[in-house]
């Protein structure tokens, strides 16, 4: 899946911290998960599993084991459909199916369990199934059938034996409901040309293919599926393999539309959709299949109005990058891509027939900004990269996810920079995995990448591993690995490992397996120990060390890096969170041969240097830890910055920042030290830096804005903007333009929004009366659209109810999804009460604010310095509904409670916090338990350094300011 929930990277940081005069926080840093879930494991259980029905205790039977048991093993399916896109006489919206599997019997068993949710199964001479045997074989008769509802199982008990070796078709009639619950097969609703549309598409990862016929639901069960869809005449059907046969059944005015057979697939990665969209396509020569046919859908409007020419360009040079990295070819003949109106995560990566959110694949020149360009290039650049990695070789069981994600959250930087070179894609994985990464996985309550199978069985921990660790963790240290293999070695072992298990499945190891022997194979090579014992302690133990660097004495140290100093650490690790660390450095001008941290401390003298000397350890950041240094070695670095800050590399730069912060937080340094880190800044033009900087300083406005430390803090930032805002209003003809670098664009923004939010000169009559300009006419928007969230959040926060109501007249009139969100969340930066509470009920109602956009909604709200109470009031007062709504499955549930709960940092909150586990401990948390663990810690965290360090920041604010 596409890392649903990130919002828009851009977009977030830069509207939101400008929300208002108040600087109001950005959203999208800290993505707060844990997976510790020893201690409240049993008490959650109730509630997540089903809300209903009990864990029976002690039941050794199979059909009470979440895991299918190794009796039978699917060969195919045929599957027809018929998805009803209105509603039957009971109001309701329904599909009705026939469903048959052919399984081989592996171990002789008189026992069939078959995943079905939610499905009414027509009974055959009282049973929900038919079993016929195949070549002469008799099947045996069934003794009975029932449901066990709790693990999902159509439970088949037979009279006799299945025969080893032989095989059974198994065949089933039903009729399921067609919600609008963005699970399964689901429908969704749009409106066009003032007219109500409804299609039908699915979503099956992880747990949701039972949801829309009965089958073996696990990765590593794969098959070949025969799909059919019968819809009515003015539709299309599409699904994972080419559409080979439309046959018109004349009576009823329908269309069965019949596939190919797919190749051998997981059961997650199926997909169907019947909708009445356009398409563009151009054709793709791929040495297998000749050629492939490459197609964007969307709805008719967006098509024709060009929005998916953008996505179309680089599928092409994205997949033939992939064919090369891979060394393999794609692997099927053709490749759909198609943008919903309704979708949960941004984008499901079904095999031929990827899915995505409208903002994920959708861009108009005219209204999206660059922002929402790279969000395109990136996430497209993910999903084909799991059409080989993830599709074609399948990772066994979801404890594995992080394999999966991680890889395609790594690569698709790869993929990205390749169609757009320009971009520096590849510098940008810093941001956006691995900061992101060290957020959380520098508290007790994360957990390793690498899950015990039997630790995750559940629905909800499956969804629960749809988090930061296995995504961004996971990308920072495979590109860690890419990097101390070398790339040609590291894209060999890849690309053996897919010819050994393409069309099935595997564990992480045999990747490293395959690693391992493309090392023996090349000379020049070395590694201090097997990929296995490097790789066992970055991926069985949760965290990572700081590298202490002491350029006296050149002594280099390593420590678990815990954002509270006195956390006691419950998890067990049998490498005494110690890890092997490839560190590449450099010295003033010039750049070390990297060295191994093999232990806790080690003596190597090149570190130490001399008094006009520095030492930068972490060379382009290639490596998954952070570092310190001596007193004398941060204090050359900071005048290095002073004086040329460009001898040190752009993601250096905004590695210091983000360590020295960081460090401070943990108690390691001094919080003046992290500080002085952002003084020069004063020159810094760049990107990357100037990001990292905002989201720290972001994390002290979370802190201090209700407090003294706030207005010096304003002072001071004010003063350090100011010469960017200027820099910008220079290149860009006083704001008329925009920068022309594709990542120069991100800092005008950051410049625009940071001016604006401190009171720079200018600012703000700038960005409002372009807001103005735009309510006396329009039809005619003439605001930059990179700049529009920026600018829409500022006005509509100066504004009041005449501002609101027109940014909603806009936001329900948005044809284009990318312009639709900047509105939605510049909506949130209102500072009237009554606006945000009336916003927050529209997030209960799907006619106002889709499903897909709900949590998210209120976490905008939550980030607003005045709308957060309101939002933690109102999520808690509807606790029911939403954990209802998303507890279960959806992982955008544990974003909700990290954003409502983001701000927390006094004792009152924390006991609030508290006070909210045990009130809904009945309900349970679901896909949300580890948010809600980490809010407590952070909380918890937060207050004892506040009690520590307010006034020595606020001191230096001062003075700096002064
Ligand atoms: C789970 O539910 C059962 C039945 O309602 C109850 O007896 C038990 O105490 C619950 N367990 C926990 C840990 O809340
Ligand atoms: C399943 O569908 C395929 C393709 O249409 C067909 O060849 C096969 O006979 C069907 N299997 C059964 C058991 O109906
Ligand atoms: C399935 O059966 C139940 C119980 O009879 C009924 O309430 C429900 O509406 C049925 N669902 C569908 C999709 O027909
Ligand atoms: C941090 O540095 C400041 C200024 O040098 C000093 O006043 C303060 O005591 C130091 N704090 C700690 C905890 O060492
Ligand atoms: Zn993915």
């Amino acid at each position: 899946m596409g890392k649903g929930y990130y919002i828009s990277k851009h977009l977030a940081t830069a509207a939101m911290v400008l929300a208002a005069i108040a600087l109001v926080t950005i959203i999208a840093l800290s993505v707060v998960y844990n997976r510790e879930k020893s201690k409240n494991a049993a008490k959650f259980t109730n509630a997540t599993t089903s809300p209903v029905t009990p864990t029976p205790k002690t039941s050794n039977e199979p059909w009470d084991k979440y895991r299918l048991p190794d009796t039978l093993s699917p060969e195919y399916y045929n599957v027809t459909l018929w998805p009803r896109l209105v509603k039957n006489v009971n109001g309701m919206y329904i599909f009705t199916g026939i469903s048959g599997v052919m399984f081989t019997c592996v171990k002789k068993t008189d026992l069939i369990l078959i995943h079905s949710n939610k499905l009414n199964l027509t009974l055959f001479k009282g049973h929900h199934a038919k079993l016929m045997g195949q070549s002469g074989v008799t099947a045996p008769a069934i003794k009975t059938t029932w449901f066990q509802t709790e693990k999902q199982y159509l439970v088949i008990q037979l009279e006799g034996k299945l025969k080893p070796g032989k095989s059974y078709w198994l065949y089933t009639e039903f009729t399921g409901e067609l919600a609008d619950d963005l699970e399964g097969f689901y429908r969704s609703e749009y409106m066009e040309d003032g007219e109500k549309k409804i299609i039908a598409i699915t979503q099956m990862q992880a747990t949701y293919a039972r949801k829309a016929f009965p089958c073996f639901d696990e990765p590593g069960m794969k098959a070949v599926f025969h799909i059919t869809l019968i819809h009515d005449l003015e539709t299309t059907a599409l699904s994972n393999s080419q559409e080979i046969k439309n046959v018109i059944i004349d009576e009823t005015a329908v269309t069965r539309t019949i596939f190919g057979p797919t190749k051998k697939m997981s059961t997650y990665l199926v997909a169907f959709v019947v909708s009445d969209f356009k398409y563009i396509i151009t054709v793709y020569e791929n040495y297998l299949f000749g050629l492939s046919k490459v197609r964007i859908w969307a709805r008719k409007k967006a098509i024709e109005d060009g929005q998916g020419d953008y996505a179309l360009k680089i599928t092409q040079p994205i997949l033939e990058f992939f064919e090369k990295y891979y060394n393999t070819s794609y692997p099927l003949s053709k490749s759909d891509q198609i943008a919903l109106p309704d979708f949960n995560s941004g984008a499901m990566e079904n095999w031929g027939l990827v899915t995505y959110r409208e903002t994920a694949l959708l861009y108009d020149p005219r209204t999206s900004a660059n922002g929402n360009k790279q969000r395109i290039a990136t996430v497209v650049s993910h999903e084909l990269a799991h059409m080989w990695f993830g599709n074609l070789v399948t990772l066994k069981w979801w404890n594995d996810l992080w394999l999966n994600e991680g890889f395609a959250s790594y690569v698709e930087y790869l993929g990205a920079d390749y169609a757009e070179p320009n971009w520096n894609m590849k510098d940008q994985t810093i941001l956006y995995d691995l900061q992101r990464a060290f957020a959380v996985d520098s508290l007790t309550s994360s957990h390793p990448l690498s899950q015990k199978k039997e630790e995750v069985n559940t629905p909800s921990e499956i969804s629960e591993m749809f988090n930061t660790i296995s995504y961004s963790k996971g990308a920072a240290v495979l590109k860690m690995l890419s990097e101390f293999l070398t790339e040609p070695v590291f894209a060999k072992g890849l690309g053996n490992y897919l010819k050994q298990f393409a069309f099935g499945s595997s564990v992480h190891s045999d990747l490293w397996d395959h690693l391992q022997k493309a090392v023996d194979q090349t000379p020049g090579v070395k590694l201090p120990y097997s990929v296995h014992e490097i790789m066992n302690r970055w991926i069985l133990q949760m965290g990572f060390p700081v590298i202490t660097v002491d350029t006296r004495t050149g002594n280099v140290s390593q420590k678990h890096f815990l954002l509270e100093p006195d956390a006691v650490v419950d998890r067990k690790s049998e490498y005494n969170y110690e890890w092997f660390v490839p560190i590449k450095w450099m010295k003033k001008h010039q750049v070390q041969d990297q060295l191994w941290l093999l232990q806790k401390s080690a003596l190597h003298k090149p570190m130490k240097v001399s008094k006009n000397e520095w030492v930068l350890a972490n060379l382009h950041v290639s490596g998954y830890f952070r570092v310190n240094y001596d007193l004398g070695n941060w204090e050359r670095l900071l005048s290095q910055l002073k004086s040329d800050h460009q001898v040190i590399p752009v993601v250096n730069r905004a590695q210091i920042l983000d360590d020295a912060f960081n460090l401070a937080r943990a108690s390691i340094i001094n919080i003046t030290l992290a500080l002085r880190t952002t003084k020069y800044l004063l020159h810094e033009r760049e990107y990357i830096p100037w990001e990292a900087a905002l989201r720290n300083l972001n994390y002290f406005f979370q802190l201090f804005d209700r407090s003294e430390v706030y207005g010096a803090m304003q002072a001071y930032l004010k003063k350090q903007v100011k010469p960017l805002f200027e820099y910008f209003g220079i290149i860009s003809s006083n704001w008329t333009t925009v920068a022309s670098g594709h990542t120069d664009q991100f800092t005008q923004i950051i410049a625009l929004s940071l001016a604006c939010s401190t009171g720079v000169e200018g600012c703000r009559e700038l960005t409002r009366s372009w807001f103005k300009k735009w309510m006396q006419n329009p039809h005619n928007n003439t605001i930059h659209p990179n700049l529009r969230s920026t600018v829409y959040c500022d006005a509509i926060a100066a504004g009041g109810t005449e501002e609101w109501n027109f940014g909603w007249q806009m936001f329900q009139k948005a044809t284009v999804a990318a312009e639709a969100v900047k509105l939605r969340s510049a909506l949130a930066c209102t500072k009237v009460p009554w606006l945000l509470n009336r916003y927050l009920e529209y997030t209960m109602n799907p006619e106002k604010i889709r499903k897909q956009d709900a949590t998210s909604t209120i976490g905008y709200i939550a980030s607003n310095i005045i709308g957060q109470p309101l939002a933690w009031d109102f999520v808690r007062a509807n606790w029911d509904y939403f954990f209802k709504l998303y507890g279960t499955g959806s992982f955008t549930f544990s974003r909700l409670i990290s954003d409502v709960t983001y701000r927390f940092c006094t004792p009152f909150e924390l006991s609030q916090l508290k006070r909210f586990q045990k009130d809904n401990a009945e309900t349970g948390f679901g896909s949300g338990t580890q948010a809600l663990q980490q809010a407590i810690e952070k909380t918890t965290a937060k207050i004892k350094w506040l009690a520590e360090n307010k006034e020595p920041v606020l001191q230096w604010f001062l003075s700096e300011s002064a």
